[in-house]
């Protein structure tokens, strides 16, 4: 058995662990005794990784006599609702569990957060694990303790900060993701080498193919993302200060998302983040905080690794600058024509920028709609 990567999020007394690794789904059931002792634990999946990973959960928590009860819920961003919450902690008081029982989410980011906020509330907060089977949850919202769901008015409207208590992230899980889906947690991967570790970039603009391929590359840029999650969690929990910078490509991200309707079809999130990372990086430039010849760097690697980086790459089209600007708007604050990005001096070298001219914004989306 290889040795598990582990990494610390500094929390004090709530501090917990992420372990990176192959086949730890087949262990959990110790990991989860050592730090739970008694626990029962409730397992709430979708039905497709149910189908591809519950087996190998199951398996772990009964080799350590763990009781499980199971919930299962549809795949997809619609699952994100009040209705399914509903039916999360209905399931988890059907099984008869106390506060000091555990919640596990199997899954993609759509379960860690509807299961991590159903663990939040329950009474009044149960213990909760996270066990992410995507890439993108492997490096992202499975650490750090965002839990959520939409709402009709808008996406991760309501929920809570409620952090896991342990994090277990299966490498070997990722072997059965579609490359698309691949492809799309890789940009959330890449975003913390942009946003303050620029030898983590320039590693992964040189190791990226092995980072596909799996093995140790792979774990090795799992692992460099946690630490870089777990060091700006540790410092600004709640995203009081430089936890935005998480946001990365997020705000022109989330414009796109919105413009196609949040068809994943056209877009998944991870390829809006690529193209919100590159775009970051170009506006950057026009505005001469950064040189071009990074965002020509930027933009290289996600066309090398096969990522959309220009707003021509959406297909079926974009509404016109104007509108684009008003979903951004939609989405972030503005203050007398002023939106607040995140924006780079340079590889690296991420800020927020909370006084940005949305006249500018829209000058360059004329600029840049039709690539
Ligand atoms: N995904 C951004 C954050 O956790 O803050």
């Amino acid at each position: 058995m290889v040795e598990p990567v582990r990494i610390e999020v500094g929390l004090g007394a709530r501090a917990y662990d992420i372990l990176i690794g192959p086949r730890l789904l087949e262990q959990a059931g110790a990991e989860i005794a050592s730090r739970l002792p008694g626990a029962r634990v409730a397992i709430v999946t979708d039905e497709n990784v149910a189908a591809a990973q519950l087996p190998a959960l199951q398996g772990g928590l009964e080799k350590a006599g763990l009781a499980a009860c199971v919930i299962v819920v549809p795949a997809g961003e619609q699952t994100k609702s009040f209705s399914q919450l509903e039916h999360v902690v209905d399931g988890i008081l059907a099984a008869k569990l106390e506060r000091r029982d555990a919640v596990i989410a199997l899954g993609g980011g759509v379960v860690g957060d509807l299961a991590g906020f159903a663990a939040g509330i329950v009474r009044r907060g149960m213990d909760f694990i996270q066990a992410p089977t995507s890439l993108l949850a492997q490096v992202d919202s499975s650490v750090g303790g965002k839990t959520g769901i939409n709402s009709p008015r808008g996406k991760n409207l309501v929920g809570v900060f409620y952090q896991p208590r342990l994090v277990l992230a299966d490498t070997a899980a990722l072997d059965t993701l579609p490359p698309r889906e691949f492809r799309a947690g890789y940009a959330e991967i890449a975003k913390y080498g942009l946003i303050n570790r620029p030898e983590f970039f320039a590693w992964l603009e040189a190791n990226w193919q092995d980072v596909f391929c799996g093995g140790a590359a792979r774990i090795e840029a799992i692992a460099q993302s946690c630490r870089a999650k777990a060091e700006v969690v540790a410092r600004d929990e709640f995203e009081t200060g430089d936890r935005a910078l998480l946001n990365l490509g997020h705000t022109f991200g989330h414009a796109l998302e919105a413009a196609v309707g949040y068809d994943g079809a056209r877009l998944v999130h991870g390829e809006a983040v690529a193209i919100g990372m590159a775009l970051a990086h170009r506006f950057s430039a026009r505005m001469n905080l950064a040189s071009p010849d990074d965002a020509t760097r930027v933009e290289k690697h996600l066309r090398d690794v096969g990522l959309p980086w220009r707003l021509a790459d959406v297909p079926g089209g974009l509404p016109d600058a104007e509108a684009l600007l008003a979903f951004i708007a939609q989405d972030k604050k503005v203050s007398r024509g002023a939106l607040t990005f995140i924006l780079t001096h340079g590889i690296g070298k991420a800020f927020i920028a909370k006084d940005v001219p949305a006249s500018e914004v829209l000058s360059f989306l004329r600029e840049n709609r039709t690539g």
